[in-house]
């Protein structure tokens, strides 16, 4: 079960990251080249990547509490916050990711409610952009790659 949800979570990252780059990419140029918004691309994308990244904080949550690191809370109780590798995996990880997805959920029903298609574009590359910034600051390079 714990290898299942972990091998998902794993390849899974690679997917997210990688739409979110292209969103951004999208937005950045749309804004730059003026262009229109559209349903079938622009929308479409930043949908994708909605829905995507939020199943990957549900996986997440699930492989939190499946995970054998989550016994170093009950042998290492505070002195996890000490230990650079159990507070990456306990405290920031987590922390940092679902503040990443709070960013890119309020940059989506932002942009919805805007008009313009360059205002679109702008809250777009702004919010999925910070939320992309903030997922890479804190994954487990080391561990991942
Ligand atoms: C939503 C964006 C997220 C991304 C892109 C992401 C990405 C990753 C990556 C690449 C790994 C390393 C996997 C490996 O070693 O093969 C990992 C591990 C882990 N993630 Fe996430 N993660 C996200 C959100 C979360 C959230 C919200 C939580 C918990 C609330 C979480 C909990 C964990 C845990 C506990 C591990 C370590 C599992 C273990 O090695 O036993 N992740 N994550």
């Amino acid at each position: 079960m714990y290898e299942v949800i972990l091998n998902l979570h794993s390849y899974l990252a690679y997917i997210v990251l990688a739409l979110l780059f292209l969103t951004v990419a999208n937005a950045i140029l749309g804004l730059v080249g003026n262009k229109p918004f559209t349903l079938t691309k622009d929308f479409r994308m930043g949908l994708f990547t909605l829905i995507l990244s939020h199943m990957q904080l549900l996986i997440g949550i699930v492989l939190y509490f499946v995970s054998p690191r989550f016994q170093l809370w009950g042998e290492m109780g505070g002195k996890v916050m000490g230990d650079s590798m159990a507070r990456l995996y306990l405290v920031e990880h987590p922390f940092i990711n679902i503040l990443a997805l709070v960013f890119i959920t309020i940059g989506w029903s932002k942009h919805k409610k805007l008009m313009e298609a360059n205002r679109k574009f702008k809250t777009f590359a702004i919010f999925y952009g910070i939320g992309l910034v903030l997922l890479l600051s804190r994954i487990p390079w080391s561990q991942w790659l």
